[in-house]
């Protein structure tokens, strides 16, 4: 891993083992972005990649050379007024309203590590060898303003990290309309965009599509929501791209509201991606000696297709973004009391579901919301953090200790950032309401959105929460967000502070974390926003694992989860098992199947384990057994996702997880419905050693390895290239068990490295 600066020719380079980023100071000062994929060689003079030409028409901030035309300049970070007619990464507006910016090159550093960015959440390194970190340094003379880039290259994964700063030091007062994390310029527009739409109950799923001239781009407007809409994040892959082979380049935002990602390609077909807040609604003011700090953004480059993309999306956000005594344990597998009672719950009825789920070897207590003020739907008391003792006479303390005595650690659920208008935080601040007075709000479920912008509000609500929780043993915060902001307006300032009020609450909302997690350094966080309308790395940062969806019906999630796997690993995927019917489908699946999709993330149990009977009981015993010897491989493990749910007909789904000491190996294989007739299957897998051999068996009722288990011998390379065969029934497979019959089929293989 290098940095290099070659003063001849005025430019950087940036490389590892496997990816090079190289970029040139260009004769009007600004930067222009020559190349970012596979490394190339270091110590050369890559300037003959700006390639110039004559074109009419053009404007050319440099006379006497009319070939320097900016719009048909690849660009480093885009700036508004020299004649490049693309959008810009960053706008700047002055006094008298230009927005002309000429921001040159004046000096640079190169350092190892990678500093923290404050006060946003930032990718670290525990030891300096692990990242180089360059920061470029521009100026505008007239409007006395520094912009400085920052781009950290990692020593062992092909990933560049960037974002922006704005330092003014001037008197005028300026205002910057749009801050961009990053901007890229590539030289073709050969890329299909890979991206995560979807809406609540269906977050995430995977969408692929051709790059068009023009602009198009995944975004959120929800202020306080990365949401379910859309993801912070978007892949450009070279078309025939799959799982396993060809150039995908991942652009991941950590930011947890509003964003935009874009892609804009010219008609020379040069594709510029641009990441960051969105520019909409988005005005900073700028005084003397104020700075502006852009989130950070994570670029990486794969060119063995998009599951190699994702494993090293993985490993920094397992490792080196989640943080904390969490960050390496295994997850505690939990029982959440939501979809078992909902509000409708007394102590003895939250005991009687804990006893049954302490018989069966869960290790944590979740109680969901309804504990506190009055709430016994959702048209009350949020705001309100002390416990309703009608509910729980003994209080939380008590409540958490009596779980404690059955062998289990206690957690809770809050939702900080809302308020409810009847609620005693309402009558006494109703100013405290984001929104404006003299007009009509929109509330939804019931309830409006707390200023955050404000730090007395976050303050008060820190002081509650802090009040209410010391002294109680809770392992655990399930930290929810019930709304979309919706009209924006901060009794906290004049004119010029709306445009800043939704970063603004995004900060005091980091802020609140960061000082919870403080006080209580041993609690787990868990994000969750309406389900999954919070999934995005910035919440990683505070939360190490985030509520994947509120559909928990099995055959959703495996396409949920499929598509969260994308960018987020196992290890922050919150995923449970229901009861059936499915309370959002109605749809029955074997139990076996929900716990198949749950285990593949941070595994637990949704629903009243006092209504089942001693036969599912004894399953789910042998599920947390299982989960409880298979975890540490699944969690850290390394992901190779086999079979989309959304390619051909979508009816087959598999994945596997390799561990991380490559001994061993999970897979899991789902058919939606079983069709008559069909094809003859196999599973080729991945990630295994070629010359070894394993030794592989299928996971009786994807629950238990039973002793007298039928034991296969295959080596590594007949595995990648022949497969497990997989085929259904129907296609005639003589002697296959009847358990593997029927629709919302699930199966499951471990496999175990062997000498023999
Ligand atoms: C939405 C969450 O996603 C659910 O799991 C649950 O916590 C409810 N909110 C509670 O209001």
């Amino acid at each position: 891993m290098k940095i290099q600066f070659d003063e001849t020719c005025g430019q950087f380079h940036l490389w590892n083992d496997k990816i090079s980023y190289i970029m040139r100071i260009m004769e009007n000062g600004q930067l222009e972005h020559l190349y970012f994929g596979k490394k190339v060689s270091p110590d050369r003079d890559y300037s003959y990649l700006s390639e110039r030409g004559h074109r009419d028409m053009q404007a050319c901030p440099i006379p006497e050379n009319p070939k320097f035309s900016p719009e048909h300049i690849r660009q480093e970070y885009p700036c508004y007024g020299h004649g490049d007619m693309r959008m810009p990464a960053f706008e700047i507006e002055r006094e008298n309203g230009s927005k002309i910016v000429d921001f040159v090159y004046v000096s640079h550093c190169i350092y190892p590590g990678k500093k923290a960015i404050d006060p946003l959440p930032a990718i670290y390194c525990e030891t300096q060898e692990e990242a180089l970190t360059l920061e470029i340094r521009l100026r505008d003379e007239q409007i006395k303003t520094d912009l400085v880039l920052f781009y950290t290259i990692f020593a062992s994964v092909p990933a560049i990290s960037r974002h922006a700063e704005f330092v003014c030091q001037t008197e005028e007062k300026l205002s910057l309309e749009t801050a961009m994390s990053f901007g890229i310029d590539l030289p073709d527009m050969n890329y299909e965009m890979v991206d995560l739409a979807g809406t609540w109950n269906r977050e995430r799923h995977v969408r692929r599509h051709a790059l068009e001239f023009g602009i198009q781009s995944v975004y959120s407007l929800r202020g306080s929501l990365s949401s379910h809409q859309f993801n912070p994040f978007l892949a450009l892959a070279r078309p025939g791209v799959d799982e396993n082979a060809g150039e995908v380049i991942g652009m991941s935002l950590l930011y947890s509201g509003d964003f935009l990602a874009r892609t804009e390609v010219d008609n020379y077909g040069v594709t510029r991606v641009t990441m960051g807040i969105h520019p909409q609604q988005f005005s900073w003011p700028l005084s003397m000696g104020e700075k502006f700090v852009t989130p950070e953004a994570v670029i990486v480059y794969s060119d063995q297709g998009l599951g190699e993309m994702s494993r090293i999306y993985h490993q920094l956000y397992r490792n080196r973004l989640a943080r904390g005594v969490w960050r390496d344990r295994p997850r505690p597998i939990l029982i959440n009391n939501w979809e078992a009672t909902y509000f409708n719950f007394d102590e003895e009825k939250l005991l009687s579901i804990a006893k049954k789920a302490s018989e069966i070897g869960i290790e944590l207590f979740v109680l969901d919301d309804g504990w506190f003020g009055h709430r016994n739907d959702s048209r009350s008391s949020l705001g309100d953090w002390y416990v309703n003792e009608k509910k729980l006479p003994g209080g939380i303390k008590g409540l958490a200790q009596k779980i404690n005595d059955l062998g289990m650690s206690f957690g809770i659920w809050i939702e900080p950032e809302m308020i409810s208008e009847d609620s005693d935080l309402y009558r006494a601040h109703p100013d405290w309401v984001l929104g404006d007075s003299r007009r009509t709000l929109s509330k939804a479920r019931n309830q409006y959105v707390l200023d955050f912008s404000r730090p007395e509000v976050v303050d008060a609500v820190y002081r509650q929460l802090a009040d209410t929780f010391q002294g109680v043993p809770i392992a655990y915060i399930k930290w929810d967000h019930n709304r979309s902001m919706s009209e924006v307006y901060s009794a906290g300032g004049g004119r010029e502070y709306q445009g800043t009020v939704r970063h603004r609450f995004i900060l005091g909302m980091y802020s609140l974390y960061a000082r919870l997690r403080a006080e209580f350094p041993e609690i787990l966080f868990e994000s969750c926003a309406s389900g999954g309308a919070r999934f995005d790395p910035g919440m990683l940062y505070y939360a190490p694992q985030t509520w994947c969806s509120d559909d928990t019906d099995a055959i959703e999630r495996i396409r949920i989860q499929y598509g969260t796997s994308m960018v987020y690993p196992l290890s922050s995927i919150g995923s449970h098992v229901s009861a059936v019917p499915n309370e959002q489908l109605k749809r029955v699946t074997p139990l076996r199947t929900r716990a198949a999709v749950a285990y593949f993330g941070t595994f637990g149990y949704e629903l009243d384990l006092t209504k089942l009977s001693r036969e599912e009981l004894e399953e789910m015993k042998q599920e947390i057994a299982f989960m409880k010897q298979y975890r540490s491989l699944i969690q850290p493990g390394k992901l190779f996702r086999l079979i989309s749910p959304f390619e051909n007909d979508g009816n087959l789904a598999s994945w596997e997880v390799v561990s991380q000491d490559g001994q061993k190996a999970l897979v899991a294989y789902f058919r939606i419905l079983q069709r008559p007739e069909s094809p003859y299957t196999r599973l080729r897998l991945e990630g295994l050693e070629e010359d070894a051999v394993y030794v592989c068996r299928e996971v009786k009722n994807c629950c238990c390895i039973e002793p007298d288990a039928e034991e296969w011998y295959r080596s590594g390379r007949e595995l990648a290239n022949i497969g497990l065969i997989m085929s259904d029934v129907s296609a005639g497979c003589a002697g296959v068990a009847a358990d593997v019959q029927g629709d919302f089929l699930a199966r499951m293989f471990l496999l175990e490295k062997t000498e023999s």
